[in-house]
């Protein structure tokens, strides 16, 4: 790591956790120059729904650029953007009853929450924003004011202000719904109401908290009294990786706009989407310009990625492997119990272990690398085992990571 510690920023912060110089990867697994082969059970924080390197989106990358397909176009109409458009509306939002537009961002998350929140304040002409403790939705003044972990706050320069921070489904005991009906009830000024609503079904940084459905109904429901605009977040829990393609759908929610990035290329480039109904399509051309909305490279393997959602077989796996995994991390906990709170938490394909203690967690996660699995932690001290592996993961790579992990936890108590 020699030359990265001499000449790389001190801003750098994954590669400490796993100190390998990683030169090829391929579905669930990565490859060290050490020569080590790696389990990953990070999947680029949730960018690597169907893996590495998927051979057919490969391919027609591959193809695209050796037919001179249009690689940068601004936000140029191309023929890549027209068939994910079509692929999508066809694939995803038409089966589903969604009507929505598509609003290319810069492409990453946090640039599509910062449009998300300039198109609730437009449409509604309102200000404030409602958002929850312990989310996260990005790094930008805009997203990280929305943001809700005390690690999260700017390093240094302004910080913007409007956000009201309640706490999230079961957090502090309370009914945080009823508190947020209170609050609107006794705002007499409508201008002081909130724009807009901000949230992740399943809170991924803040500790893998997934709110129920009849919490995320309720929300709805106080949203469309108050003319607040709902804005899901779905960048970490969407694309599959809770099972649906949208996380909110077993909620039966219809969210007024929808944040998506990681996972949408399918491959790992850079590729955001904001979903916005139609009558909250308000700013006007060019106000929200960039030079890099949409990735014509990304469109094209994000048209490819759209065939796992053609039928039910990616559904079912992951359905099939959350299960694995349940009982799994149930396992450890059960196995550990003056260790590990016997705290498994999330939904699908993104779950957690919640331990004592950062320290502890990173812990784990160390020992868990020195036996080849890369493994995060989340949570606003960094006490969660974060479990987030490609949902195209195969079963033996699935269960020789979870074997990893409970040696790891094991060696971690004992050190
Ligand atoms: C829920 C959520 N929103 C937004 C973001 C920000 O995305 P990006 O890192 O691409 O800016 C993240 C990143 O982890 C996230 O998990």
């Amino acid at each position: 790591m020699n030359i990265f510690d001499q000449y790389e920023s001190e801003v750098r912060f994954y590669c400490r956790g796993f100190p390998d110089v990683f030169v090829a990867a391929k579905g669930a697994r990565l490859r060290g120059r050490s020569g080590r082969d790696y389990i990953d059970f990070f999947a680029g924080a949730g960018t690597l729904n169907y893996g590495h390197n998927d051979e057919a989106m490969k391919a027609r990358l591959i193809a695209y650029l050796s037919d001179d397909g249009i690689v940068h176009g601004l936000d140029m109409a191309t023929g890549a953007k027209e068939a994910f458009i079509r692929g999508f509306q066809d694939t995803i939002l038409a089966p589903r009853g969604l009507s929505y537009r598509m609003l290319f961002p810069g492409p990453t998350g946090t640039n599509a929450v910062e449009v998300a929140l300039k198109l609730a304040r437009k449409a509604t002409g309102r200000q404030r924003i409602v958002s929850f403790v312990n989310g996260f939705h990005g790094m930008t003044l805009g997203a990280l004011a929305v943001s809700g972990g005390p690690l999260r706050q700017p390093a240094a320069g302004p910080q913007v202000g409007g956000t009201v921070f309640l706490p999230y489904d079961g957090g502090s005991g309370c009914d945080s719904l009823e508190w947020f009906e209170r609050m609107l009830a006794e705002t007499s000024d409508p201008a002081q109401s909130p724009a807009g609503c901000i949230v992740e079904t399943v809170q991924a940084e803040g500790g893998i908290v997934a709110a129920s459905m009849d919490w995320l109904r309720r929300l709805e429901q106080i949203c469309r009294r108050h003319g607040i605009l709902l804005i899901l977040d779905d960048i970490q829990a969407g694309c599959g990786r809770t099972g649906t393609f949208f996380s909110f759908e077993p909620a039966g929610l219809v969210p007024d706009i929808i944040c998506l990035a990681k996972s949408l290329s399918g491959i790992g480039l850079p590729l955001a989407l904001v979903l916005v109904k139609a009558e909250h399509d308000r700013l006007a051309p060019g106000e929200h310009n960039g030079t890099f909305r949409g990735n014509n490279l990304a469109f094209v393997t994000a048209t490819e990625a759209l065939r796992f959602w053609r039928d039910d077989a990616l559904e079912r796996a992951v359905v099939r492997k959350a299960a694995t995994i349940r009982r799994a991390l149930e396992a450890i906990a059960a196995a550990h119990p003056d260790t590990i709170c016997p705290a498994v938490r999330g939904r699908g394909m993104i779950q957690g272990l919640a331990t004592p203690s950062g320290a502890f967690a990173r812990r784990v996660s160390a020992e868990a690398f020195a036996r080849g699995l890369v493994m995060e932690t989340a949570g606003p001290h960094g006490e969660v085992l974060k479990c987030l592996c490609p949902l195209v993961i195969t079963d033996e790579d699935l269960d020789q990571g979870l074997r990893i992990l409970a040696a790891s936890v094991a060696a971690a108590e004992a050190a």
